[in-house]
């Protein structure tokens, strides 16, 4: 983006491209006769920074609006959020929003759900089920498109050439299934290959960790970049590369995912080179799709948030007004 005014203005907006019916998400979320909506939220848990903005918003905005929310942190395991839609169901709430842990094992809980005719939104990662009717539509980020976006910056970057070291999310989650799938495709032919790959479960603790037994396997020469599918794990890389006696952001490469604030600062301070943002401000956008699908309106199948780039041509800009 030439205009780094348009490209700040565009990173504050949560704009929604959707697929399907429906593309207008209205600006309040009026209930069906004025009736104060409760929802049941059963979040994953609080394993990223992007996590809690994710959770921030959706208490801010509920607040904001009226609706009773009972919220559920999933602590990192499907069961919960399971045991928790279950309770959801048993308190015979309006509607519940599930950001899905994992892709796969919802559908007995979702069949519950609909034959107790509670409307389901899933939110962020999406899931696998044979029949799509059991859930009213998806609200979140493409993170195949997110995982492409940071390998054609790579490619650009490198010419093509290039050893990664890849630090993978939450095994069993969708995005990083996405992240995982989207980037090794757009670099198959090319100079680019992905030589190790371990899980950090999108925890900066966790990142740090498989970093420093990465460099424990690899010395500096045997690798060129660290492709991290959350900026909670790149940052805490760039402490394991540090503290290796390498200059993170100069001897290898940093990209990761998500749009942090600190991320970008990270940019700044040249210790990252590009990070791709996975909105989580949700709230508002998750919200008007209930209050829609509680109406008996429409909504689209599928909204995906529309995620802008950062490296060092738009970060100096772009960290003062990041709000996560
Ligand atoms: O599902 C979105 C991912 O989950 C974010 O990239 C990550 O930070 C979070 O934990």
């Amino acid at each position: 983006m030439k205009n780094p005014n348009l490209a700040l203005l565009l990173s504050l907006t949560f704009t929604v491209l959707t697929v399907g019916c429906s593309p207008k998400a209205s600006t309040s979320a009026p209930s069906p006769a004025g009736k104060a909506l409760t929802i049941g939220f059963a979040q994953t848990g609080a394993e990223s920074d992007w996590r809690k903005a994710n959770t921030k918003s959706m208490k801010d905005e509920a607040e904001k609006r009226g609706i009773t929310l009972k919220f559920s942190d999933g602590q990192g395991k499907q069961e919960n959020q399971i045991s928790a839609v279950k309770n959801f169901i048993t308190q015979h709430v309006d509607a519940i929003v599930i950001a899905p842990l994992v892709e796969t094992g919802w559908e007995p809980v979702l069949k519950e759900a609909k034959a107790a005719k509670i409307p389901v939104i899933i939110s962020d990662r999406t899931v696998k089920v044979d029949d799509e009717s059991l859930y009213a539509g998806f609200v979140g980020s493409d993170f195949k498109t997110e995982g492409k976006m940071v390998a054609d910056w790579l490619i650009k970057k490198t010419n093509g050439k290039g050893r990664i070291l890849e630090l993978q999310g939450t095994t069993g989650s969708a995005p990083a299934n996405d992240r995982h799938s989207a980037f090794a495709d757009a670099i198959k032919g090319t100079g680019l290959t992905i030589i190790d790959s371990q899980s950090g479960d999108f925890r900066r603790d966790n990142g740090k960790q498989v970093m420093e037994a990465f460099l424990k396997k690899y010395k500096k020469g045997d690798f060129d970049i660290v492709y991290a599918h959350n900026d909670d794990m790149a940052l805490g890389a760039i402490q394991a590369i540090a503290d290796a006696g390498l200059k993170p952001g100069t001897d290898v490469l940093v990209v990761s995912i998500d749009g942090l604030k600190e991320a970008v600062q990270a940019i700044v301070d040249g210790k990252i080179n590009c990070v791709v943002e996975c909105n989580p401000l949700a709230g508002a956008v998750v919200y008007d799709a209930v209050a829609k699908v509680v109406a008996g309106q429409p909504v689209p199948r599928i909204s995906y948030n529309k995620d802008e780039m950062f490296d060092a041509s738009n970060a100096k800009a772009a960290v003062a007004t990041r709000q996560y």
